[in-house]
C-alpha cells in the first residue's frame, strides 16, 4: 500500500483540511524520493517485536525511540507545539516520524518550492531527511500518535525558514540539486 501526497493548494482554509488542487494532483513515491524522502508501510500493531522496523532501525543506526501521543491532555502547551509544527523549519538531522495511530499531514517543500502534502496514516514510517523545508499539522480526524527515531541523543531544534546558510541545508541543497531561489 502506498502513501498519499499531493500538491498542495494553498489557500486561507483550515490547516487540517486536505488542500487537494482541483482538479486533483498527486505526486509519487518516486517524485518524493527525488526530495530524499523515504517511506515504509508496517505493522503499526506489531511495534514492539517487529523485525521489520528492528532492521530499519539497526541499518540507519536509530538506537533513540520515544513515542509522541498528540492530544491535549497528554502534551505540554500542546497550542504552541502544534503551531510550532506547522511553522516551516528545518532540522539539522533526519526527522523520521511513525504512525501508530490515527493521522496527520506532513508537508514538505519540492524543487520548485511548491508544498507537497504527505498524508500520514497508522502504519506509515516515514523519514525526512535533514534540510528539507516541512512542517506538520494534524488532520480533522485531530489525533495522532508518533514514534520518534533518532541516532543519538535526541535534538528536537527547529530552524525556522530562511535557513540558506544552515550546514544541513547546504548538504541537501547539493545533494539533491534544488533550485535555489530568493525570498
Ligand atoms: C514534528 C512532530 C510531528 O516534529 O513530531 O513535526
Ligand atoms: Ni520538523
Amino acid at each position: 500500500m502506498a502513501i498519499e501526497a499531493w500538491l498542495m493548494e494553498e489557500n486561507n482554509e483550515d490547516q487540517r483540511l486536505p488542500h487537494h488542487k482541483n482538479p486533483k494532483e498527486f505526486v509519487s513515491m518516486e517524485q518524493l524520493a527525488e526530495l530524499g524522502v523515504l517511506y515504509w508501510h508496517l505493522n503499526p500493531k506489531d511495534y514492539e517485536n517487529d523485525m521489520e522496523l528492528q532492521k530499519i532501525r539497526e541499518t540507519r543506526g536509530y538506537n533513540y525511540m520515544d513515542l509522541l501521543d498528540l492530544c491535549p491532555e497528554k502534551v505540554e502547551n500542546y497550542e504552541v507545539k502544534l503551531k510550532n509544527f506547522y511553522t516551516e523549519h528545518i532540522h539539522g538531522d533526519e526527522e523520521i516520524r511513525y504512525c501508530l495511530e490515527g493521522s496527520g499531514y506532513f508537508d514538505v517543500r519540492d524543487k520548485e518550492d511548491r508544498w507537497i502534502r504527505i498524508w500520514i496514516k497508522e502504519g506509515d514510517l516515514i523519514i525526512l531527511p535533514a534540510g528539507i523545508y516541512h512542517r506538520f499539522t494534524l488532520d480533522t480526524s485531530n489525533y495522532v500518535k508518533l514514534m520518534r527515531l533518532f541516532v543519538g541523543e535526541p535534538v528536537w531544534t527547529a530552524y525556522n525558514r530562511p535557513q540558506e546558510d544552515h550546514p544541513a541545508r547546504k548538504d541537501y541543497t547539493k545533494s539533491f540539486a534544488m533550485k535555489i531561489e530568493a525570498h
